[in-house]
């Protein structure tokens, strides 16, 4: 039963459950007329902390379309955290007007912290460099509906690894599917954390790491290219010379195979070039559409609303 958990990892949910929620986002996504009431009278409050445009727009569509309304803190200067408010006091607050609360915060752990005293459903929509679960679900649908499988694949992941709280969810959360691999693609600075190496070594699950795109690209199933995180550097000179490790063109996709999957979780700076945009391996704005789609799965099964 979903109903009345929270998401705060991707750990959070087995995998039963999180392919309940990636079959009911299908079903929406094919009939969403059929969905279009059945959060009539609930409220959903979005707390943002942190820039979003994706997540926070496609959280307070996704209630909308289910006929049910939201509130919002979207600039965290205009909430009493601002004030000196502890995060938990705000939670508990926003907790007792809404059903269901998606939050975003700066800070690694803070979503457990304001979970663990919130009254309704708390869910995480990136906490620092940690995790970011509901993109993860996102990905997940992207390729279930692209390739019909989430198992037996090759994975390569590029860009900032280190701070990239959408790859250290999708790692952990695909890498429970059957037989995945990964390439993970990074300059040497933004290597993915010890600590999900450690965890793949310890389930036995294959994978390399790599600084060269070009060198590994033929040999993908899956690309899922982020942003240098700049949010998250210390120093504006390491983000200026890391920025552009890695920008993939036509060229580079050459070598890659016709049914490469291509992701991103966006917002994309300078990753890859527009030109890729038309080419039918690219499916960073499909994610972007099914990912209004899982969050309307998310937010039914955890109210527990049929
Ligand atoms: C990501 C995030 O916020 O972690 N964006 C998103 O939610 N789609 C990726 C990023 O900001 O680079």
């Amino acid at each position: 039963m979903l109903k009345g958990r929270n998401l705060i990892n991707v750990d959070d949910f087995s995998i039963k459950e999180v392919l309940e929620i990636i079959e009911l986002g299908k079903k929406i996504f094919e009939v969403p007329s059929d969905f279009s009431d059945l959060c009539d009278g609930k409220l959903l409050g979005t707390l943002f902390f942190e820039p979003s445009t994706r997540t926070r727009l496609s959280f307070e569509a996704a209630i909308l379309r289910l006929g049910g309304r939201y509130i919002n803190v979207a600039q965290s200067e205009s909430a009493s955290t601002a004030k000196g408010e502890s995060l938990v006091d705000t939670v508990k607050t926003v907790a007792s007007y809404v059903d269901i609360i998606a939050m975003r915060h700066p800070k690694e752990g803070s979503a457990i912290v304001a979970g663990s005293q919130c009254s309704v459903p708390l869910i995480n929509c990136g906490d620092g460099g940690h995790q970011h679960p509901t993109q993860t679900l996102t990905d997940l649908l992207t390729i279930y509906k692209t390739k019909s499988r989430l198992e037996d694949m090759t994975i390569g992941l590029c860009g900032d690894l280190k701070f990239g709280r959408t790859v250290h969810s999708l790692v952990k959360m695909i890498s429970k599917f059957k037989n995945n691999k990964f390439i993970f693609i990074s300059p040497k600075e933004l290597v993915i954390p010890e600590y999900l190496k450690v965890d793949l070594e310890d389930r036995k699950i294959e994978f390399i790491e790599e600084e060269n795109l070009e060198n590994i690209i033929d040999k993908l199933d899956i690309l899922y290219m982020t942003r240098v995180q700049k949010e998250r550097f210390f120093n504006e000179a390491d983000y200026v010379r890391l920025r552009d490790s890695y920008i993939l063109t036509m060229q580079k996709l050459s070598k890659a195979k016709e049914d490469l999957c291509i992701l991103h979780p966006l917002p994309r700076i300078n990753e890859i070039s527009i030109e890729v945009d038309n080419d039918k391996r690219a499916k960073y704005f499909k994610q972007v559409e099914l990912g209004m789609y899982i969050r309307m799965a998310l937010i039914l099964k955890l109210l527990g609303v049929r």
